[in-house]
């Protein structure tokens, strides 16, 4: 009798694990989550919109990029010690580096990561190229403070945002300044 319980609780897990294999486990999930509250994704990935509490991340269109509705006409000119502008939706970002969009984080397979893997995400961010190979990722993206996170740490972030809504948006590409392409032409 105890042998055979002790067969069905076997059969259950079994059955359990095979139901969400492909599924990211859940604790990671969870991790994954957390540290994207704490660590400003939403800041950058989130246009933000005026609320009645002033502006804040329109979670509607969580971790989606810069809008591609939203048009940018050229930067203004700054000078001195003035060096950066970004967009009212803080996603859209004028350097000397050029302008930046930041990226839609969600699965969306054709506009988003869906078709990144854990490895994809995690070379992105410890070589600081598009998946590890392409072209460098552009300011304001933190990439020497994300290096910090462990390997675990970065699974988790990954396994997080597989589980988030996926949001249909074409971010545009980014308008690299002369003077940086030419820079980074030698490397
Ligand atoms: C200060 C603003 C800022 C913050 C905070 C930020 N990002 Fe970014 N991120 C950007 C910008 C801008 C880009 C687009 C850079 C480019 O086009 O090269 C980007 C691009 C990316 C990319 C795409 C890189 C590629 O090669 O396509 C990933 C992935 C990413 N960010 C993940 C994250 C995650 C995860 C967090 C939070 C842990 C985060 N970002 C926080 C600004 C930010």
């Amino acid at each position: 009798m105890n042998a055979l319980k002790m067969l069905f609780r076997i059969a259950v897990v079994v059955t359990a694990s095979f139901a969400r294999a492909g599924e990211p486990p859940a604790d990671a999930v969870a991790r994954g989550k957390y540290l994207v509250s704490t660590s400003a994704c939403n800041d950058c990935h989130t246009p933000w919109h005026l609320t009645e509490r002033g502006p804040e991340p329109d979670m509607s269109r969580m971790l989606s990029g810069h809008p591609a509705s939203l048009e940018m006409p050229p930067a203004p000119v700054v000078a001195g010690p003035w060096q950066m502008v970004a967009g009212a939706t803080n996603t859209a970002w004028a350097g000397p580096w050029g302008v930046s969009f930041t990226a839609n984080l969600t699965p969306d397979r054709e506009t988003g990561l869906g078709k990144w893997t854990e490895r994809n995400f995690i070379e992105t961010i410890r070589t600081g190229r598009h998946l590890g190979r392409g072209r460098a990722v552009l300011p304001p993206m933190p990439i020497p403070v994300y290096n910090n996170f462990t390997d675990a740490d970065l699974a988790a972030i990954y396994a997080y945002l597989r589980t988030i809504p996926p949001v249909k948006n074409r971010v545009p590409e980014p308008r690299i300044a002369p003077s940086a392409a030419m820079a980074g032409s030698g490397s």
